[in-house]
């Protein structure tokens, strides 16, 4: 680094523990989340728990264990989550934890305007020679923390790719600097299921050459891959993505040619994946990390035309609306881009959107199209919203079909095993036989 950027950065360089002396009783903190989670200045913030009183922690999606939501620490800590995770669905289910809704494109305001933290507390990638770091896989949210709140943590750790794009800020906006090395947790892949490869080829076969695509989060993204292999000249611009999209970049299938906005760019917001994933973006041009506000607008996604956004869910209703962040009264997940994406590939001119789901859950034991929602769910993407379903059984698209053509579009997509059931239901409802 220069001398000039390095005498800013000294200045800045503090311990985890003088870092965290600047967080008061009672802030309202945001945390990095998912890959990039600053868990080095987290561990500190846990190791003096007894320091702190009534200081709330907001985040999103969280890979590893959530400290802040466990119940030793109250009257400390409290946690409220803005994706559910596997470590915090408990405290959130119990009500010691709480969960906020919210569109991911609209999350960075509702945090400023609303939220109102205090201080941020992030990852970045060492300085380059003129001070410059990056957010790594995470810029979502977060990047535009650094615009507003009055303390600014972040650990400098050498592990966090060097992404470009919206990711890239300078030294000098930060507060203070904590040097802390350590690996970014892992979302490994997990081998692909029959029933994922047929749902993976159900979606491949609505995506054209030339299509730019989004995929969401959970199992389906790495089907859809794993089929994709054959098309030409895909665009990808999705909020998310994982080791997936890899090969098909390196490949050239997705090479972002027919792009009506970043042509030649692939644009994510952040990166959910393995050392494959952070080493393919690290000073990668190819690829931008972009805040939330921008990436997930649907008037950004709109503006692309032939949009194909891919997601899931945990339950359809015979009237196609879609719940995809609970369980019955348990929050399992979050909205997060879903709705921002079905909403911009609807704008989006020759756009589609799909909500592609195995047929059944808990080894095939529970039917995930239904005739009436889960008490207690709540609707992720609305019936008006709703597009293309798609399960191992086939495709239902739903947009422009009447009540009666959707409960039956759906029936003929449903697990053999609870096809009848849902007859019965329609039989009930509409006082005559579906077929
Ligand atoms: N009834 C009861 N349980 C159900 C269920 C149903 N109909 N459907 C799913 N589940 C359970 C699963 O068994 C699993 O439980 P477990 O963790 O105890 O095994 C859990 O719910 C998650 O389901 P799974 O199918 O493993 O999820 P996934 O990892 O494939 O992700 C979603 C699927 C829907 C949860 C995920 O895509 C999501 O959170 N979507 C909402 C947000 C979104 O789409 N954002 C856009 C991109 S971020």
């Amino acid at each position: 680094m220069n001398t000039k950027n390095q005498d800013i950065y000294n200045k800045l360089l503090v311990s985890a523990e003088e870092a965290i002396s600047h967080i008061n009783d009672g802030d309202t903190v945001i945390l990095d989340m998912g890959c990039c989670e600053a868990r080095g200045i987290e561990r500190a913030l846990v190791e003096n728990y007894e320091k702190f009183r009534d200081v709330e922690f907001y985040q999103m999606i969280v890979c590893g264990p959530t400290p802040f939501a466990e119940e030793q620490y109250k009257g400390h800590f409290k946690y409220n989550s803005l994706f559910a995770s596997a470590s915090n669905r408990k405290a959130i289910a119990s009500g010691y934890a709480d969960y906020t809704p919210c569109f991911f494109y609209e999350m960075p305001e509702v945090i400023r305007d609303i939220i109102k933290p205090r201080v941020s507390i992030c990852s970045v990638c060492p300085p380059d020679e003129n001070g410059y770091v990056s957010l790594g896989a995470n810029v979502d949210y977060i990047g535009s923390t650094i615009d507003y709140c009055e303390v600014k943590i972040a650990q400098v750790n050498k592990y966090v790719p060097r992404t470009l794009g919206g990711a890239v800020r300078h030294i000098s906006e930060f507060t203070h600097l904590v040097e802390i090395d350590e690996e970014l947790p892992e979302v490994p892949t997990i081998p692909l299921t029959d029933v994922e490869k047929a749902i993976g080829k159900n979606c491949a076969s609505l995506i054209n050459d030339g299509d730019c695509i989004q995929l969401g989060i959970g199992g389906i993204p790495n089907a859809i891959c794993a089929e994709l292999a054959h098309k030409k000249d895909l665009g990808l611009h999705s909020e998310m993505v994982g080791d997936g999209v890899v090969d098909l970049i390196k490949s050239g299938v997705i090479n972002n040619s027919k792009k009506n906005i970043d042509r030649d760019k692939t644009v994510v917001s952040f990166l959910f994946g393995t050392k494959k994933l952070f080493d393919f973006i690290d000073n990668n041009p190819e690829v931008e990390v972009n805040p939330i506000e921008i990436v997930n607008h649907p008037l950004t996604i709109a503006q692309i035309d032939n949009f194909v956004s891919v997601n899931s869910c945990v339950q359809v209703d015979l009237m196609g609306q879609v719940v995809s962040d609970s369980v019955g009264y348990n929050q399992i997940s979050g909205v997060g881009g879903q709705v921002d994406f079905v909403r911009g590939a609807a704008l989006s001119k020759g756009g589609r959107s799909i909500i592609a789901m195995p047929s059944a859950a808990k080894g095939g034991t529970i039917s995930k199209i239904v005739p009436v929602i889960d008490e207690g769910a709540a609707v992720t993407t609305s019936r008006n919203d709703v597009d293309y379903i798609i399960t191992e059984y086939g495709i239902a698209r739903l947009k422009g079909l009447s009540l009666k053509e959707r409960a039956k579009a759906l029936i003929n997509i449903a697990h053999p095993n609870f096809r009848d059931e849902l007859a019965l239901a329609y039989e009930k409802r509409f006082h005559q036989k579906p077929f």
